[in-house]
């Protein structure tokens, strides 16, 4: 990519998105399997439930699985936003409740290891959508691999999403830790998902963000727990969000109530606009 169409970016950026209201939440997690995508997508129906216009952005590019939790078969990805086929209003799908979604490919290496040109691609495709949205929030995939770091820092705010099981709280302490080493993020929002109890949620909460501030300084906030709960295995099988299908049990109940409290927490970032703070660091940052 030229020279020139970076300059036209960046420039494009700050000017479209000074006053951008966009909130831009990353939810991530070091193991995988623990609930990310099915959080993703449930707390955004809890977000739409109360007027939010959400944008959920795929970003376990090379392992997309949004769509398919949707039962959703969308025609184009983002895969074909970044060879420039097709435009961002084509590839985006609807979800349930209005939702929209802007779809990762399964299976496409490259997109693995996004290279700085794309970054700043998908950058200016999704800048076009301005203010549309009062809440992105972005999938990030498991792991500490380039994307998922990049897509981390890139958001003003960090939601780690992990489970009781020891892998798992290990692999979250750990995700943060090369997150505050390597790029000295020191804020983070902890979902602790399919748990028996919710004291079984404080325990976990308070393992990890007593080693946290411990041994990083880095300090972790309270988003709340979801408890365990068969719909939500009914729902995955039947390709539907569980607070669609059953949205008085007990883990949708969990998911309205985390949504909730998101809201009412403050923006974690210092900026003012959250799509701003997001395009900058987009286009800023080489992980
Ligand atoms: N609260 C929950 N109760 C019961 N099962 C859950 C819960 N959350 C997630 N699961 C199960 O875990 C599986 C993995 O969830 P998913 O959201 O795909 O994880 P990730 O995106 O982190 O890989 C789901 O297929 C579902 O069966
Ligand atoms: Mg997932």
């Amino acid at each position: 990519m030229d020279q020139a169409l970076n300059i036209r970016s960046y420039a494009q950026v700050d000017d479209q998105l000074a006053n951008s209201g966009t909130r831009v939440m990353a939810v991530s997690s070091g193991k995988g399997g623990v609930g990310k995508t099915n959080s993703v997508v449930n707390l955004a129906i809890g977000f739409t439930r109360m007027g939010k216009k959400v944008l959920l952005l795929d970003a376990d590019l090379g392992l997309g699985n949004l769509d398919v939790l949707l039962g959703l078969a969308p025609r184009y990805n983002i895969s074909h936003l970044l060879s420039g086929e097709r435009s961002i209003n084509e590839v985006l799908v609807e979800g349930p409740e209005g939702i929209m979604i802007l779809p990762a490919s399964s299976g496409v290496h490259e997109l693995t290891d996004l290279g700085t040109e794309e970054r700043i691609a998908l950058a200016s495709h999704l800048e076009t959508l301005g203010d549309a949205f009062d809440i992105m929030m972005i999938d990030t995939g498991a792991g500490i691999s380039s994307n998922v770091l990049f897509f981390n820092m890139s958001a003003q705010e960090i939601v780690v999403v992990v489970t009781p099981e020891p892998t798992s709280i290990t692999d979250a302490y750990a995700l943060m830790k090369v997150m505050f080493q390597r790029h000295g993020e020191r804020r983070f929002r902890l979902l602790v998902n399919s748990v028996r109890t919710r004291k079984e949620g404080i325990e976990v909460f308070r393992k990890i963000s007593l080693a946290a501030e411990r041994f990083l300084g880095v300090s972790v906030e309270f988003l709340g727990s979801v408890l365990q709960d068969d719909n939500v295995n009914r729902s995955v099988i039947r390709q539907k969000a569980v607070m669609e299908l059953y949205p008085q049990t007990k883990a949708s109940q969990c998911y309205q109530e985390i949504a909730r409290e998101i809201c009412e927490l403050p923006v974690q970032s210092g900026l003012k606009g959250g799509m701003q703070f997001f395009w900058r660091q987009f286009l800023n940052r080489t992980i």
